[in-house]
């Protein structure tokens, strides 16, 4: 089964992955919506009551009728933490279901789903503090009172499915259980669950720091290997996150946008989008929904972009309006390649505008003649080799 296991490195710093736990493989990078970026884990309790969830530093189980909040599995405030852990009265700390039940609406009614986004995605801060009785997973049961079976049942019912967070270390970035040593239990809880997509995180993880490492681990013990839990068909595609598409938030200006939604369809890396649906500027929606664009992102190939590997292009402006240009072929095999590059941007448009003449003093001294604006350049660059152009404009 653990063959099955197909890994697309779209950065090799990236500290998540996120495991296609349902039926079929994964070829394509997965897309969907996912809370975190967007909505976190709700830190400052003091300014959102309602998405407080720092439970391990700022909180504690209280029993019994003591404090505000308590009752059964209550959590209280614990007096002397850092101000910004301190938790108000009337505690409904972290992402609710309300937040993934609106979301999916939204995700079916307003050309999302059509687009391609079909998983909505929780991220940390789901669970209780605790596992249950049993070693199980548990949700926190005032923010998803209908529980995570339900929560599935209804994405599911929108054509949409559900994906599920969790840590390979023993606690999750926020604090909360982490799968070490239940590797197995967790996948049987999310299978039950009708869970489609784990975001298997890598906080915590101690010297299992390369998550890869864990996951391998995890796919050779017996029975451990998420595609031996119920309903899952294995762990059939691995794509590590780049990171989340911020389109549509605070911060990001048009171009950056358009750079962001460019360069994850150029890396192949999932389109998970991490914004607020419901409340969408028309052109951030347009980009997101962008048909050629996403065209490209789940081009069947699968094969990431690169930059052209061999090139390197380095220009010097000089003192009397020249540049100095050199093209260095970073190949070590081979024979000579050529390098054709535009004039055109040349000096940031300058350099050969109207014209220029070019002169190459390295490898060979040579006179290559006038050029324009709009014509281009091919020099043959040796392997490991550079080519030095003078470029003065006329
Ligand atoms: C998790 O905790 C256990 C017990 O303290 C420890 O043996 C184990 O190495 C920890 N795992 C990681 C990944 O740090
Ligand atoms: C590079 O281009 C020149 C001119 O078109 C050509 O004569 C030469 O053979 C080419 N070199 C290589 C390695 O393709």
């Amino acid at each position: 089964m653990a063959a099955a296991v197909r890994w697309v490195l779209v950065a090799a710093v990236a500290a998540a992955a996120v495991v296609a736990l349902d039926n079929g493989v994964a070829r394509t990078p997965p897309m969907g919506w996912l809370h975190w970026e967007r909505f976190l884990c709700g830190t400052d309790c003091a300014a959102e009551p309602d998405r407080c969830v720092r439970y391990r530093d700022g909180m504690e189980r209280g029993g019994g009728s003591r404090g505000p909040g308590a009752g059964r599995g209550a959590l209280r405030c614990v007096a002397g933490l850092r101000p910004e852990l301190q938790c108000p009265p009337a505690l409904l700390p972290g992402p609710s279901e309300r937040l993934f039940t609106e979301m999916a609406d939204v995700m079916a009614a307003e050309g999302w789903k059509e687009a391609g986004y079909e998983f909505v995605c929780i991220d940390d801060c789901w669970m209780a503090p605790t596992r249950d009785e049993r070693g199980r997973l548990q949700a926190d049961p005032r923010r998803f009172p209908g529980g995570i079976r339900a929560l599935a049942d209804y994405v599911h019912s929108k054509g949409l499915k559900l994906g599920i967070y969790s840590d390979v270390g023993n606690s999750t970035c926020a604090g909360f259980p982490g799968s070490y040593g239940h590797y197995e239990l967790d996948a049987q809880t999310f299978a039950s669950w009708g869970v489609d997509l784990l975001k298997f995180d890598g906080c915590n993880a101690g010297s299992l720091g390369l998550l890869g490492f864990a996951y391998m681990q995890c796919s050779r013990v017996q029975g451990c290997s998420l595609s031996r839990a119920a309903r899952i068909a294995g762990p059939s595609g691995v794509f590590l996150l780049l990171s989340q598409l911020v389109i549509g938030n605070f911060g990001l200006s048009w171009e950056q946008a358009v750079t962001q939604m460019a360069m994850w369809a150029i890396m192949a890396a999932p389109l998970f989008m991490s914004n607020d649906l419901r409340r969408m500027k028309p052109e951030a929606k347009w980009l997101l929904q962008n048909k050629e664009v996403i065209a490209i992102n789940q081009d069947p190939l699968g094969k990431q972009g690169y930059r052209d590997k061999s090139f390197e292009l380095w220009e010097r402006p000089l003192s009397d309006r020249a540049y100095a240009v050199a093209v260095l072929n970073q190949q070590e095999i081979g024979g000579p390649r050529n390098f054709t590059f535009s004039l055109t941007f040349l000096g940031n448009g300058l350099a050969c505008n109207p014209a220029c003449s070019i002169q190459q003093i390295l490898p060979t001294s040579r006179d290559w003649g006038v050029y324009n604006w709009v014509s281009s350049l091919s020099v043959e660059v040796n392997p490991t080799g550079t080519v030095l152009l003078r470029v003065v404009p006329l």
